[in-house]
């Protein structure tokens, strides 16, 4: 019943009745999570449940044997008990707890009756600490309340990192107040793609947004109420079009380039200039103060050189710098903001192109081309998430049906994700131990909104938490009847997913064409360098 897996789970005898007046009471160190379950039970139940008082209680107990992210969770018909060690764990109680529940307890109104807890004992800890959904708000914005309700999706499925992708060529979405022009510019395009690059189809209106600092502190603040930290990622040497149209001076042509209305990555990158990584710096001071996460990502991904290659000042620089090709000057970008980062007590996470020209001593790596930079990272000593765009993209098509919605990609279907495993083969079990987990991408081309973002991301993110919580076997047909009954808990939250017979009429796009991939053109489309792909 419980979506991921737990480790262990004995049934018992009886129910625990939940009312408004349960008190839902906690030792100390674990306050947040039950504060967190208060007010998630309240709207059911009608009230604010009590923090104390007599009878049957649900308690968070302090139990320092448990590690950061396990729980005990058991359930009789007198008491419920939740053990943690610190807010991680207990917070996964919580959610566990809920979902015992009925569906109904997700809706924002009361359910009529008292709430029925299933008796039962749960031992409970993730297999990997690295749980990551990657968000693309540079492609198309996402309004910080969808954030909001994206983060409570996340928690729902005890995925504990989101990696908000800030900046691209299409757009600047992060406040930054000493380069206010980085998003009264690089905040909004005239217009987009509409479909596959290959198309050529455009559509002539204005599409931007930003956050504000404020809104990053109230995102970054909401997220660790619900045990996520929230990664951000500044796109450089590449993908920085937007910047570029702020601020022409950080390009390589002097000219006026404006915020990239197409897809795929744009020909203007940062010049090399000590002004460009000052500019940057100052970017990222900024950004450090916003973000509490220990990992930084720079990007460093698809950076397309030809602009490198034309300039004679880039090519004289490189020259001063000892630097032998255009990989050794990308290697000495990420290199600089690595040093950055580590003087800071922070550390530099980039997509796997970032091996090129030599890896950054404190890197960690995002293995997004199939899990070749996963090999090579771990091997060599480097911490790494596996992101394979063939199992974890989930922009790309659920079904090689003719009415998916924008197909691009290969097809990642639900069983696909399910099977989805972070530890490349061949690594032994000492290199094993640098896979930190995995995470599942939402690029946004295709996406235009929420409720597309809905459709793709639901349901594979279900079967990908499990792929990234629960030890041991799993099997799809397992998995599917757990599924159905899960899918009960995003109606009742108003989640669009792809219902599992396909798209509704109206989340099809027979307006917008895709371009329909197999996994092996897939991969020899990246590897064959940053071309338009999509
Ligand atoms: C990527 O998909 N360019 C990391």
């Amino acid at each position: 019943m419980l979506i991921p897996r737990p480790d262990e789970l004995t049934r018992g005898e009886g129910e625990f009745l939940v009312a408004p007046d349960t008190p839902i009471m906690s030792d100390p160190p674990l306050r947040r999570a039950a504060e967190w379950l208060r007010s998630a039970l309240a709207p059911s139940l009608g009230a604010l449940p009590p923090t104390s008082g007599n009878g049957p209680a649900v308690r968070f107990r302090h139990a320092p044997d448990l590690a950061e992210e396990a729980y005990r969770l058991t359930v009789t018909p007198e008491a419920v008990v939740a053990e943690a060690s610190s807010h991680p764990g207990a917070f996964y109680a919580a959610q566990s707890l809920v979902q015992l529940l009925p569906p109904s307890v997700h809706r924002s109104a009361p359910t009529p009756g008292p709430l029925r807890l299933p008796a039962l004992a749960v031992t409970d800890r993730p297999r990997f600490g690295w749980r990551g959904t990657l968000i693309d708000v540079a492609r198309h914005f996402l309004p910080k309340r969808e954030v909001l309700r994206y983060l409570d999706l996340l928690a729902l499925h005890k995925i504990n990192v989101l990696h908000l992708h800030l900046t691209d060529d299409q757009g600047w979405r992060i406040e930054i107040k000493r380069y206010p022009l980085l998003t009264r510019t690089g905040g909004w395009r005239a217009g987009s793609t509409v479909g596959s690059s290959r198309h050529g189809r455009h559509e002539d209106r204005p599409h931007g947004g930003f956050y504000t600092q404020e809104d990053i502190r109230e995102i970054v603040a909401y997220a660790a109420e619900r045990a996520i930290t929230v990664v951000p990622e500044i796109d450089l040497p590449g993908h920085t079009q937007a910047a570029i149209a702020a601020y022409p001076e950080l390009g390589n042509t002097g000219g006026p380039v404006d915020v990239r209305t197409a897809w795929g990555p744009g020909e203007h990158v940062l010049n090399p200039e000590e002004s460009t990584l000052a500019f940057f710096r100052n970017v990222f001071d900024e950004v450090l103060d916003l973000f509490d996460s220990r990992y930084v990502c720079i990007g460093g991904d698809e950076c397309v050189t030809a602009e490198w290659r034309e300039s004679a000042r880039v090519q004289e620089l490189m020259r001063e710098r000892g630097l032998p090709d255009e990989d050794a000057l990308q290697a000495w970008f990420v290199r600089h903001f690595d040093d950055y980062l580590t003087e800071r007590g922070r550390r530099l996470l980039g997509w796997d192109e970032i091996l090129n020209g030599g890896l950054a001593e404190g890197a960690t790596v995002m293995s997004w081309r199939g899990t070749g930079g996963a090999l090579a990272a771990a091997r060599a000593g480097h911490d790494v998430i596996a992101c394979p765009l063939t199992d974890v993209y989930f922009d790309y098509r659920q079904s090689d049906g003719p009415d998916e919605p924008i197909p691009v990609g290969c097809v990642i279907d639900l069983a696909d994700a399910y099977a989805f495993e972070p530890v490349p083969e061949g690594l032994s079990p000492e290199e094993a131990r640098h896979v930190l987990g995995g995470q599942a991408q939402l690029w946004t081309e295709p996406v235009d909104g929420p409720r597309a973002l809905d459709y793709l991301a639901f349901p594979r993110l279900v079967a990908f938490a499990e792929a990234v919580w629960t030890s041991g076997p799993r099997d799809y047909a397992e998995f599917e009847p757990r599924l159905l009954a899960h899918l009960e808990r995003l109606d009742a939250l108003g989640v669009e997913y792809r219902p599992m017979a396909g798209p509704h009429p109206w989340q099809q796009r027979p307006d917008a064409r895709g371009w329909p991939r197999s996994r092996a053109e897939m991969l020899a489309d990246v590897l064959g360098g940053p071309e338009q792909h999509l």
